[in-house]
């Protein structure tokens, strides 16, 4: 029998995200606001959003696009990735959203309430042809999709795998709840399951996950609890809504002194094993085998994409 070979798709995950670009923090900002939109540009983070959809009135939508364009034509983002959250398409406003926009060349486009593959594929082959028509690289314009209904998660494997654009799955808890019929709770119970397969299915695929943003702009506390959560059940990211979230949101991403230790010593213990002819071994007084030294090396490439060591180190 034939063996089943991996798709290419597949071969990216590997349990090796796509670490080329940083997402730690992605700050949102309401699209009609140039002024947060300038205040953004100066805070030297690794991902902008600026809102078209449920941060933006109805009656503002023409305008925002309008802002975003002078923006993005006007600012220098430093480092910044400048990404803009279209409305979801099942709304009027979706196609003037990409159409009004495009021209002013943003990195990537998110897809909010997305529940199946062939909304990401109707975008992306939009973006084919308008890509072609300015002249731009194909493939260039990125997507980074929110999952945040019931719908979208148990199309979650279809989504993952539509289209190469797609670098990230978000999740959205607040939207994801409603549309359960669930009460939030600090704890999340409500929404641990959608939460834990977001971030499943964006490893299966080898993208980023991005968890849901914390809402409660004064708890400094809550939000480092949160984000600390999101970066033990392997998210990469976490939407961000005030500048002020931005710093605790780093931390929890970026492995710690004491982990970038613990990375090199299980690595260094695992070559001298490995060349005695052992692949299993103690340290510390645990098992270690070959999902630890993963983790391990996992551990050392964030730290090495995020500067806290040296490329060679
Ligand atoms: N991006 C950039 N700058 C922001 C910002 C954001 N998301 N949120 C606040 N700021 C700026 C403010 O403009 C202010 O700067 P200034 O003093 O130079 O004017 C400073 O940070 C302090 O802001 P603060 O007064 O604490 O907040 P606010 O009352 O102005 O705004 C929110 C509170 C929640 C409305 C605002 O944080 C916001 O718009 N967040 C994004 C909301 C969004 O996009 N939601 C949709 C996705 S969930
Ligand atoms: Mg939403």
């Amino acid at each position: 029998m034939p063996l089943d070979l991996p798709s290419p798709l597949a071969e990216r995950g590997k349990g090796v995200r796509q670490m080329s670009r940083l997402r730690r923090a992605l700050l949102f900002m309401p699209g009609d606001s140039i002024r947060k939109i300038e205040k953004g540009a100066t805070l030297g983070v690794d991902s902008l959003i600026m809102d078209l959809e449920d941060g933006v009135a109805l009656s503002q939508k023409a305008t925002a696009r309008q802002t975003v364009v002078d923006a993005l034509r006007s600012l220098d983002f430093g480092r910044s990735e400048r990404l803009i959250r279209i409305n979801a398409l099942s709304t009027p406003f979706f196609q003037d959203d990409l159409t009004r926009t495009l021209g002013a060349r943003p990195d990537g486009y998110v897809i909010p309430k997305v529940e199946n593959a062939q909304q990401v594929l109707y975008v992306s082959h939009w973006l084919d042809v308008a890509e072609s028509d300015y002249g731009f690289p194909p493939g260039a314009i990125r997507l980074i999709v929110i999952i945040e209904s019931a719908l979208g998660v148990i199309n979650l494997r279809e989504i993952a795998s539509a289209d190469p654009r797609v670098v990230a799955l978000a999740f959205g808890a607040e939207d994801f709840a409603s549309s359960i019929g669930a009460t939030r709770t600090a704890i999340g119970t409500e929404v641990l399951y959608a939460r834990s397969a977001v971030v499943t299915y964006a490893a299966a695929f080898g993208l980023q996950a991005i968890d849901t943003p914390f809402v409660t702009l004064q708890d400094d506390d809550g939000l480092a609890r949160d984000a600390e959560t999101a970066a033990q059940m392997g998210y990469t990211g976490k939407l961000a809504i005030h500048p002020r979230q931005i710093v605790p949101i780093e931390r929890a991403f970026n492995p710690g002194d004491a982990a970038i230790a613990y990375a090199r010593r299980v690595l260094a213990a695992n070559l001298e094993q490995q060349s005695n002819g052992t692949g299993v071994f103690e340290l510390d007084g645990r098992m270690i085998d070959n999902p630890m030294v993963r983790t391990a090396e996992t551990v050392l490439m964030r730290a090495r994409a995020a500067g806290l060591i040296r490329e060679d180190s």
